[in-house]
């Protein structure tokens, strides 16, 4: 894989993927999952932020330090995205959360926009597209197309699981976008599922399907 593919090792993502992918993980325990494992990996996909001084006051004395100075835009694409947003907005509340609803279409496996919250004119620095599920990569490229005329120059995006097929999609289609992952599997079934993956993660976190 390419140098702007970022596969964690980190033993934390790897003990709580592997509990995620189980057939016996109920959707509470899923999602608080994808929770932990978003939080971990936005931890890892943001050591490149830049910061700012400031001052606070400790009970005892004034005491210099920092803050996050890149506007993050976090883009969850729907449905499935939508655990890793609230898990990165509760981490960090200064981000802003743009959905963007996407769906693949069952026969073509094409992607489907159907809803877009984009404000008119870009107003951060770094859009972090969010979703649990890197299978075909159409639902990726799509939602970069979208980012890129929209005019954010800055993109990473953030997923738990990719197929090497959703992987080569998206670095050939946008070689400037970062890709942090948990994991890559070995392939897409005949359905666009990656194998072995963790099944589909909307009805996973919603109970639905
Ligand atoms: C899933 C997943 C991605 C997409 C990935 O969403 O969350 O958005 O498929 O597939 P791709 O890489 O082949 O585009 P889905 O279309 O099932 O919608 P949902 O989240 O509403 O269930
Ligand atoms: N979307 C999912 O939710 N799971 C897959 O395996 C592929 C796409």
């Amino acid at each position: 894989m390419g140098d702007q593919v970022f596969v964690s090792t980190h033993p934390l993502v790897q003990h709580k993927l592997a509990l995620l992918r189980s057939n016996l993980t109920e959707p509470k325990k899923f999602r608080e999952l994808v929770r932990e494992i978003a939080q971990l990996l936005f931890y890892e996909a943001t050591e490149d932020l830049s910061l700012a001084p400031l001052t606070v006051q400790t009970p005892l004395a004034p005491c210099e330090g920092f803050e996050v100075a890149d506007r993050i835009g976090v883009i969850p694409i729907l449905r499935a995205g939508l655990g890793m947003s609230e898990a990165i907005i509760d981490i960090l509340p200064t981000v802003h959360v743009w959905h963007l609803g996407l769906y693949r279409d069952h026969e073509t496996l094409q992607p489907v926009t159907y809803y877009n919250k984009l404000p008119s004119e870009p107003n951060i620095d770094l859009s972090l597209i969010v979703d649990p599920m890197l299978a075909t990569g159409g639902s990726a490229v799509a939602a970069v197309d979208i980012l890129k005329q929209w005019g954010s120059r800055r993109i990473k995006f953030l997923g738990l699981i990719a197929a090497p097929e959703g992987v080569q999609a998206l670095t050939a289609a946008h070689p400037d976008v970062d890709i942090h992952l948990a994991a890559i599997d070995s392939f897409l079934n005949e359905l666009g599922y990656i194998v072995p993956g963790l099944g589909d993660a909307g009805d996973r976190q919603f109970g639905t399907g």
